[in-house]
């Protein structure tokens, strides 16, 4: 491990006014966001689509790195250069995702578990050669009636920090993310007590694992009310609710925060990062690593037309710059 490396890296993917595109969608996610729009499934119209999405002007203004999925990481441009060899061009750090998906955990109903450890030093090893300087790990708590389970939390955990490690010694910074679902009815105040005791048991186990902590970014949900929630907590409070919630649970030497947008609007995702970065006394950089709160829109604009290419790389870049101005409490 070479902490000097790591902290550049950490501190490369959290510079002002920047924050992470998450593009990492699996061939599944991916299908299920094309299929909503009729655009087929093919592994060449999802070539096409991250193409349209790294060739948006202006998109290094606005992000510092991208997370990409496995088959983008090895696949080339129209023009014959690697995606990541452009993302580099363009002075956006590749990423990769290097978990294998969230599958049902045994013994447990409605509730997930990540894999993907098997096999990892040396994946993450080809990854390192190749150009990715950063990955990314998704685990998954549900909140539901009687869950989440302490051990759907601990295992998950587990999991993160073992990636986080490995990533480590590798040279390569983790982004952990522990993602607490959107979905149900749950209000705002159970979100906060289940994100606590993820965050809590998340850094129990990474300082048990010696993690270098300015060489890790978290990407952590926010403390929101339940999507189906009649009473939803407004801007004001998600806000200020997530920042106590982070101030409690995580280390101040930290690299760095980048949240993930989960399900939350357009509006909700950039307005609560706003109100976030009014505050000037947080211990750490706190941007975004969105994904649908920065592609959706434009991903519904292209439909999968050539035509539609120039109108979908200005939604996106007008997103990309929102979430900038965000994350700086300048929206
Ligand atoms: P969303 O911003 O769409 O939640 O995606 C972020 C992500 O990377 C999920 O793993």
């Amino acid at each position: 491990m070479n902490k000097e490396i790591l902290k550049l890296t950490a501190e490369t993917m959290m510079a002002k006014p920047k924050g992470l595109l998450a593009m990492d969608e699996s061939s599944p996610t991916c299908a299920k966001r094309f299929a909503a729009l009729n655009i087929p499934e093919t592994e060449e119209n999802r070539r096409r689509y991250r193409e349209l999405i790294v060739t948006t002007p202006n998109l290094a203004d606005y992000i510092s790195g991208a997370i990409l999925f496995d088959e983008t990481f090895h696949q080339k441009m129209s023009t014959g250069q690697l995606f990541r060899d452009y993302l580099k061009s363009i002075n956006i750090l590749p990423g990769i995702k290097v978990d294998a998906g969230a599958k049902d955990f045994s013994n447990h109903p409605n509730e997930k578990i990540t894999e993907g450890l098997d096999g990892l030093r040396e994946r993450l090893a080809n990854y390192e050669s190749l150009g990715a300087k950063f990955c990314k790990w998704r685990g998954v708590i549900t909140i539901g009636d009687q869950i989440p389970s302490e051990s759907c939390i601990i295992s998950n955990c587990n999991a993160l920090a073992r990636y986080a490690s490995l990533c480590q010694e590798n040279n390569l910074v983790p982004i952990v993310e522990p993602e607490v679902l959107i979905n149900g009815n749950h209000s705002i105040e159970v979100c906060d007590k289940i994100t606590r005791a993820t965050l809590k048991c998340l850094f129990e186990q990474l300082t048990a694992i010696n993690i270098y902590y300015p060489g890790v970014i978290l990407k952590p949900s926010m403390v929101i009310s339940g999507d189906k929630n009649e009473k939803r907590a407004d801007y004001q409070t998600v806000a200020e609710m997530t920042i106590k919630c982070l101030k409690d649970n995580c280390p101040d030497d930290l690299g760095g925060i980048a949240f993930l947008s989960g399900g939350q609007s357009n509006d909700e995702a950039t307005n609560h990062l706003n109100i976030m970065n009014a505050d000037n006394k947080i211990p750490w950089r706190v941007t975004f690593s969105y994904a649908r709160a920065i592609q959706q829109s434009a991903l519904n604009k292209w439909y999968g037309e050539d035509s539609n290419q120039s109108a979908a790389q200005d939604i996106l870049a007008e997103r990309a710059r929102l979430c900038s101005a965000s994350s700086t409490g300048n929206l």
